[in-house]
């Protein structure tokens, strides 16, 4: 059910210079937490609706990078997101991959 065919081609060009551990960290320290849990909607969508929403390739981990860099709206609620471009574009890539490999549930 949750296959990520697009991931795996994409997965090559992606570097990925964070551990597992560190996503977290990125995660606390650029903000993403007061609006993201893992498993719980807050203001933002959890972790695991992202990984569900986007695990079956429907959008690539380089995709997901640049919505979260850019933020956006109408995808999950009435509550937009607003751009995140204290996030480089290397963390951006990280915690997108973490997201779509690592988030689900
Ligand atoms: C002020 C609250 C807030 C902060 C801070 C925030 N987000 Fe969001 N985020 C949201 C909301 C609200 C949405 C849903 C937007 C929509 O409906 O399109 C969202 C959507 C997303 C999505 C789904 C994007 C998509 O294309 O569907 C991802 C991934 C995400 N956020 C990651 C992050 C990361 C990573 C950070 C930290 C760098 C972050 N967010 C910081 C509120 C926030």
């Amino acid at each position: 059910m949750r296959k990520i065919p697009a991931l795996a081609a994409t997965c090559g060009l992606l570097s990925l210079p964070l551990a597992h551990g560190d996503v977290g960290q990125l995660l606390q320290i650029n903000g993403c937490t007061a609006c993201h849990q893992s498993a719980a909607r807050i203001v933002g969508p959890s972790w695991q609706e992202v990984a569900q929403r986007y695990g079956d390739g429907s959008k690539s981990a380089e995709q997901l990078a640049a919505s979260i860099r850019s933020g956006g709206s109408g995808k999950w609620g009435a509550v937009p997101m607003p751009p995140q471009t204290q996030l480089s574009d290397a963390d951006a890539s990280s915690v997108a991959e973490w997201i779509l490999t690592t988030a689900h549930p």
